[in-house]
């Protein structure tokens, strides 16, 4: 399984003391907030570009953000490898459009108490799905076992369409190990990576 370390509580004060901890990781993750789709703020396309200067790992986008199109016209500049937008969002068809224009790989995210349903006209669309394994808004949550269930959903479209499976939230020692089993091919990990001595290491281990 690969990982993508989120930065949502990442100590930016001493980013160059950890960012080359990283450099093993698959993407960096990097959560937008509108304060609007989820009840807080996180950070915008200029601290972004600072990780795409201090960082080669290609970088994963995550807009929790009401109106995605004007955050994609806003992060296309960075080239990620994926932008990834809600389900639940305005715009939904046209954003996925934009995304594709642009050459940038497409996520379509669904948040906990979103049937997976919602997401199966879009599969042949999008290269990414990205189940929410906590409510979106902020780090250091428990991981919803339950969501699991939607995974197994998933893995049944993988042999008609091309996509890749992302979890996001509350990812651990213990959980990963689910995650691994479910057949998940990318799990995103913020907090308990940061609280590792050795955050190295810990990548090497675990994909
Ligand atoms: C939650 C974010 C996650 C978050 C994960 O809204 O999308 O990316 O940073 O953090 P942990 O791993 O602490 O749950
Ligand atoms: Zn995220």
């Amino acid at each position: 399984m690969k990982i993508a370390p989120s930065v949502l509580n990442a100590p930016i004060e001493n980013i160059k003391d950890w960012i080359k901890g990283l450099d093993d990781a698959y993407m960096l993750h990097l959560d937008i907030m509108d304060g609007h789709f989820v009840p807080n703020l996180s950070f915008g396309i200029e601290i972004a570009k600072t990780y795409k200067r201090l960082s080669d790992v290609p970088l994963d986008v995550h807009l929790m953000t009401t109106h995605p199109l004007q955050w994609i016209h806003q992060f296309k500049v960075i080239k990620p490898q994926f932008i990834t937008l809600h389900v639940e969002a305005k715009d939904v068809e046209k954003s996925i459009e934009t995304i594709k224009k642009e050459d940038i790989g497409v996520g379509l995210a669904v948040k906990p108490n979103t049937p997976i349903d919602v997401i199966l006209p879009y599969l042949n669309q999008v290269d990414l799905v990205l189940i929410m394994t906590v409510e979106p808004g902020f780090g250091g949550q428990s991981f919803m076992i339950d969501m699991l269930k939607k995974v197994e959903q998933l893995q049944s479209y993988k042999e008609k369409y091309h996509f890749i499976i992302q979890v996001d939230g509350g990812i651990n020692d213990d959980t990963i190990k689910l995650c691994e089993v479910a057949g998940i091919d990318v799990a995103v990990v913020g907090s308990h990576l940061f609280k590792q001595e050795n955050m190295k290491l810990w990548l090497q281990n675990h994909q």
